[in-house]
């Protein structure tokens, strides 16, 4: 009888030394380093430099980098004009799969699957994932989209593209954290695809198509958006308790942006996030939604002790209300994610084109056997 493990749950489908998660002492390290320190003080180049190569750069290293994503932010007209073909109502991560799928049909080269070509690949997505988000939502408001400039970071330049003004220092810093805290978590489902599809030596495009795809969904990246969604739907402090009641209340119901498949306790990045959105609100004096997620927090931890649970807020929590606190449109805070979390799936490529086993997991059989087939006009 095969053992079945539902939902692949701790199911190991290869070795990697990209990123360890302690999910009993909320430890979250990319290479050796703690997410912790590198939230604090490295910028989201060094850490996709880091999730690339062994280690973090040197100077030189790290302006090399730099330089060479500065060259590849700009994407062909032909995607831009792909864009504006979508109705306004499309959402930014439909546009965003299609756009990287189209991405990968104007690439000739776009089929090698050999270390060389699979890194040219990642650098260009890296640089150009923020291009095509931000010229969407340039699109669909009606507006041009704005150029990338070489001369800014890639947080500094995706909140440029978006709003045509050189973001402050300050923001700027925020959109970078947010960055480095959702570029990598391992064997995620997003993760899991990009590297099931990889595994049959398709090509790279494809791949992050459909990790884009994995990721978009409510029980993954589309949990941050649900989380604002459901903010928005209470709209006062005193909606939070019966509306978190409401939904445990429900066979199956799930509160959106807590738990986690492999965390126990809270969260590494979330505990950031919410430091992050704490001092933004203060900051704004803008706080309804983050004083609201602390209630939710705060009623969400109350029921599930007394379920015996562990269920507390994962990173697509607080990262809501950082998102609205910079400005961003609810629909954007996935696309967000992707534009971070390309970085780790093309990490993860690398491992896989370097070292590949096809992925073929089983299923068990329950259905019928030993029926007879009868003819159409006899059923
Ligand atoms: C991300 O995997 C990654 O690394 C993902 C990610 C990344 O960086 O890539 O960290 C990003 O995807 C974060 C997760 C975002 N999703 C949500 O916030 C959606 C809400 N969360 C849940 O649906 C759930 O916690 C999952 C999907 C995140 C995890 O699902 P599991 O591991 O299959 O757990 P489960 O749903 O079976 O829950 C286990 C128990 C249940 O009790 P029992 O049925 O076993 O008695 O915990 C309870 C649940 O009742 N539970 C919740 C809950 N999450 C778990 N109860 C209420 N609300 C919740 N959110």
């Amino acid at each position: 009888m095969v053992d079945i493990h539902r939902g692949l749950a701790d199911v190991a489908i290869d070795t990697s030394q990209v990123c360890h998660i302690d999910g009993e002492r909320g430890e979250l390290i990319y290479r050796g380093y703690d997410i912790r320190e590198l939230a604090d003080k490295a910028s989201y180049e060094e850490v996709v430099y880091l999730l690339w190569n062994d280690d973090l750069p040197t100077t030189s290293q790290l302006a090399d980098f730099r330089a060479e994503l500065a060259t590849s932010f700009m994407v062909p007209a032909a995607v831009f004009e792909g864009l504006e073909l979508f109705s306004h109502a499309t959402a930014p991560m439909h546009a965003l799969r299609t756009a990287i799928s189209h991405l990968g049909a104007l690439d000739a080269l776009a089929d090698g699957v050999d270390d060389a070509n699979v890194r040219r690949i990642g650098m260009r997505l890296v640089a150009q994932l923020p291009t095509v988000v931000a010229a969407y939502q340039r699109v669909r408001s009606g507006l041009e989209p704005v150029a990338p400039r070489p001369d800014l970071s890639v947080a500094g330049n995706f909140l440029y593209m978006l709003s045509g003004e050189v973001p402050t220092e300050a923001a700027t810093r925020v959109m970078d954290v947010a960055l480095v805290l959702h570029a990598e978590h391992g064997s995620n489902a997003s993760t899991f695809v990009a590297r099931a599809v990889a595994s049959t030596l398709s090509d790279v495009y494809s791949s992050i198509t459909a990790a884009i795809g994995s990721l978009k969904g409510p029980l993954h990246g589309g949990a941050n958006e649900a989380v604002m969604k459901a903010l928005e739907q209470m709209g006062e402090m005193a909606a939070v308790e019966p509306y978190v009641l409401g939904v445990l209340a429900k066979p199956g119901g799930r509160v959106m942006g807590f738990g986690h498949r492999v965390y126990r306790v809270l969260d590494p990045r979330a505990m950031v996030l919410k430091d992050v959105a704490e001092k933004l609100a203060a900051e704004s004096g803008y706080s309804l939604y983050f004083e609201m997620s602390l209630e939710m927090e705060r009623v969400m931890e109350r029921e599930m002790s007394a379920r015996g649970k562990q269920v507390r807020p994962n990173v697509d929590f607080f990262s809501a209300s950082v998102y609205r606190m910079l400005g961003l449109p609810t629909d954007m805070y996935t696309p967000v994610f992707a534009v971070a979390r390309i970085s780790g799936w093309m990490a993860h490529l690398y491992e896989q084109y370097a070292d590949n086993r096809l992925m073929r997991p089983r299923l068990v059989y329950v259905g019928p056997v030993g029926r007879k087939f009868q003819p159409v006009e006899a059923r």
